[in-house]
């Protein structure tokens, strides 16, 4: 996204305006309406409902929280209003699982019961101390004013397997307080901690100075008193940074690293979730331990229009290192697309997107992603598609699975990229520009890709495709999830989301795409997941068994769908 200075600043402040006014004076992050936060719903509605993608069995949830792997087993923390569908009365809800996928809800873990959390225990993150188990931090609030504080929470009974009661000593509780010249109503969101060789643990906390948006860098000996660094991490003019994580990632291969490992064959990674936009961003970077600093490398801007682990309904993620599998796990938040109004009718609001591994890419450059490999269990009744020619206007239905609730991989190639459509320099915006090319708008290469959620006659479709375009040095490659004929109602968020995928196509001429078709969710990783887009929607038409699934091509070029395959996805357990 580029926007000239002057235009940023406008909106920044028309934004943090409206926001302010719509949320009772509370800045900006969800929209908060009092009436409703405890207005439980008559009855759960069933249609749009995941059938694999995490989610309670009713009620509002957000982020994900203190993610981890303890004892054998996975734990998922969240923000979830126990009494209705709008956000409101957040506690910390708390499932159990053996495998990221099948999961077991316990009782809440964390939830206001302290004067320094007493309004409220937002976001946060676990650490497993060496030897002494998992602590989580979190965000207290401590008044109406909504007044940010850090705090500590640990298990009752470090022996018990799930870890289900958790406590919050008065000792050293609070354990950070916003301090001067730190803004206390917007301070929030701890990340996990990692230790150091001279002895310290640190955290980042996220936060905002005027429109600047940082993470500011906390050191503690023992875990209990904690000690700000001289200046933030790192800021960047975005507005406020939500749910910042910091990690580092292995220069080879897909192995995860532990947080607190520092080397030459590491890079690291800054992430933060933008309240002003909604999305998130990243940069990978080097971090200087001794100065408490991190530089961003220069591969990717440093900002609104920077890297982002998915180009559509992301937010508010986490991630951790799951030891059993060397590997690092991501969640994300998948908020609604339809209205609160509908929110409270279904009874429930919001879902988790599937957990992904997350490593560097082999550039260097960026971040790749793919659902963790426990998903596969759930695949049934596999059906194939190989070496079928796509002419330009084409729809071939891929029969013989459950399309509402689907798993499909395909890879497409093409002979020339010859018919490649002229890019033009101005478009730097992804969505912009799949807003103005469709998936119906004729063109060389591509557009080319799946149909999910179609209804038969298509009336109704979530097209999923790729197109090509010709620049002077090399080609450009356009991901779109576009929402906007996703449903025939018309009250709903159907934004058209994009990224660009980057990718060499002269050598390969081939491009892959998986989408994991879940009802009212279509998560789709481009190009084994360098470019990634959740939507969410609500066909009217298309659900359960009226729901299809196509692959198509409206470019003049001919497309093979040189290998497809396509599952039936059981449902999970998630009770
Ligand atoms: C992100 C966020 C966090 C906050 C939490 C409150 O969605 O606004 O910054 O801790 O949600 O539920």
């Amino acid at each position: 996204m580029v926007l000239s200075k002057s235009l940023t600043i406008f909106v920044v402040v028309a934004f943090s305006i409206s926001v302010s006014l719509i949320n009772n004076g509370v800045e900006a992050f969800h929209k908060i309406y009092p009436h409703l936060q405890s207005v439980s719903a008559v009855s759960v509605s069933g249609m749009h409902r995941t059938g694999y993608h995490f989610q309670p069995p009713r009620n509002w949830i957000n982020d994900p929280n203190g993610p981890m792997f303890y004892n054998g087993v996975y734990h998922l923390f969240y923000q979830y209003n126990p009494n209705g569908s709008v956000w409101g009365n957040i506690v910390w809800a708390h499932s159990i699982s053996k495998d990221l996928i099948n999961w077991k809800a316990l009782e809440p873990a964390i939830y206001p019961s302290k004067p320094f959390d007493k309004y409220g225990c937002w976001s946060g993150s676990a650490t497993i101390l060496p030897g002494k188990g998992p602590v989580i931090l979190y965000t207290g609030i401590i008044d109406e004013n909504q007044t940010q504080v850090q705090c500590y929470a640990k298990p009752e009974d470090p022996s018990d397997p799930f870890l289900r009661k958790w406590v919050k000593p008065d000792e050293f509780n609070p354990i950070v307080v916003a301090g001067k010249g730190v803004n206390g109503s917007a301070f929030r969101d701890p990340t996990t901690a990692w230790w150091s060789k001279d002895g310290h643990w640190r955290i980042l906390v996220g936060s905002r100075r005027k429109h600047r948006g940082m993470a500011y860098l906390y050191r503690s000996r023992d875990f209990f008193k904690w000690v700000r660094a001289k200046h933030p991490i790192h800021s960047a003019k975005t507005g406020m940074w939500e749910c910042p994580d910091f990690y580092p990632v292995s220069l080879k291969g897909k192995e995860g690293l532990d947080t607190s490992m520092v080397g030459t064959n590491v890079k690291h990674v800054l992430k933060n979730s933008l309240d002003m936009t909604r999305f998130e961003y990243y940069t990978l970077g080097t971090y200087f331990m001794n100065k408490d600093k991190y530089i961003p490398d220069n591969t990717s801007e440093d900002g609104w229009g920077g890297l982002r682990y998915d180009y559509g309904n992301f937010y508010a993620s986490k991630s951790f290192f799951d030891p059993s599998k060397n590997r690092r796990i991501l969640w994300g938040w998948a908020n609604e697309s339809d209205s609160k109004d509908d929110d409270i009718k279904k009874g429930w609001a919001g879902i988790q997107a599937i957990p992904r591994s997350v490593w560097l890419d082999s550039t260097g450059r960026q971040l790749v992603q793919w659902p963790v490999e426990e998903l596969n269990s759930l695949r049934e009744r596999e059906v194939n598609m190989n070496n079928h020619k796509l002419e330009k206007g084409d729809h071939i239905e891929v029969d013989g699975i459950t399309a509402a609730q689907a798993d499909v991989e395909v890879t497409f190639s093409f002979t020339s990229l010859d018919k490649a459509e002229a890019y033009d320099p101005s478009w730097v915006n992804a969505q912009d520009l799949c807003a103005q090319k469709g998936s119906k708008v004729e063109g060389g290469v591509g557009p080319f890709g799946l149909l999910t959620l179609a209804s038969e006659n298509l009336e109704e479709f979530t097209p999923v495709f790729f197109r090509i375009f010709k620049a002077p040095d090399k080609h450009v490659v356009l991901l779109c999830s576009d929402a906007r004929s996703s449903s025939l109602k018309s009250n709903l968020y159907k934004p058209p989301f994009a990224g660009f995928v980057d990718v060499d196509l002269e050598a390969t001429k081939k491009l892959s795409l998986r989408s994991l078709i879940d009802h009212s969710v279509v998560e789709s990783f481009g190009e084994g997941g360098k470019t990634n887009i959740l939507s969410r929607v609500y066909p009217q038409l298309a659900v359960t068994i009226q729901a299809h699934l196509f692959v198509f091509n409206n470019g003049t070029e001919p497309i093979t769908v040189e290998k497809l395959k396509a599952w039936s996805m059981k449902s999970a357990d998630i009770i």
